[in-house]
């Protein structure tokens, strides 16, 4: 996920984003779970996806090359039935 323009950052868009995402892929394609991938520095990110209620599932340790660096890869999961007691 991207927003491109950082001055459209912190006023909800990427929640909202999520959220959408979210409902489509649980009310919509009924998955029984979603899970994503994120750089372990990113933590803007992982406050939105733990806002939208995903749960921290592990770590890839140095699984991504980033400007001549092995970073962690965090990774978070979200299950449909916990998206439902949360969200009705
Ligand atoms: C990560 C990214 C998508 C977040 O998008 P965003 O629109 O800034 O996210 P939000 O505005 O929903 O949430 C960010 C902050 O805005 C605040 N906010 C302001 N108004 C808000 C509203 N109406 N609803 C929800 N949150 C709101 C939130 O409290 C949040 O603050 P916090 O993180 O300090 O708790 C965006 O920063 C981005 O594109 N980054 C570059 C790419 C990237 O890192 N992508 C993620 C890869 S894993």
């Amino acid at each position: 996920m991207l927003i491109g323009d950082a001055e459209r950052w912190g006023q909800g868009l990427g929640t909202d984003a999520v959220h959408t995402v979210i409902d489509a892929c649980f009310g919509g394609w009924n998955l029984h779970r979603v899970w994503l991938r994120s750089e372990a520095w990113n933590v803007r990110a992982h406050r939105l996806y733990e806002r939208c209620g995903f749960r921290p599932e592990g770590t890839l340790r140095q699984a991504a090359f980033l400007d001549g660096r092995y970073e962690d890869v965090l990774l978070f999961g979200l299950l449909a039935e916990e998206w439902a007691a949360s969200h009705g």
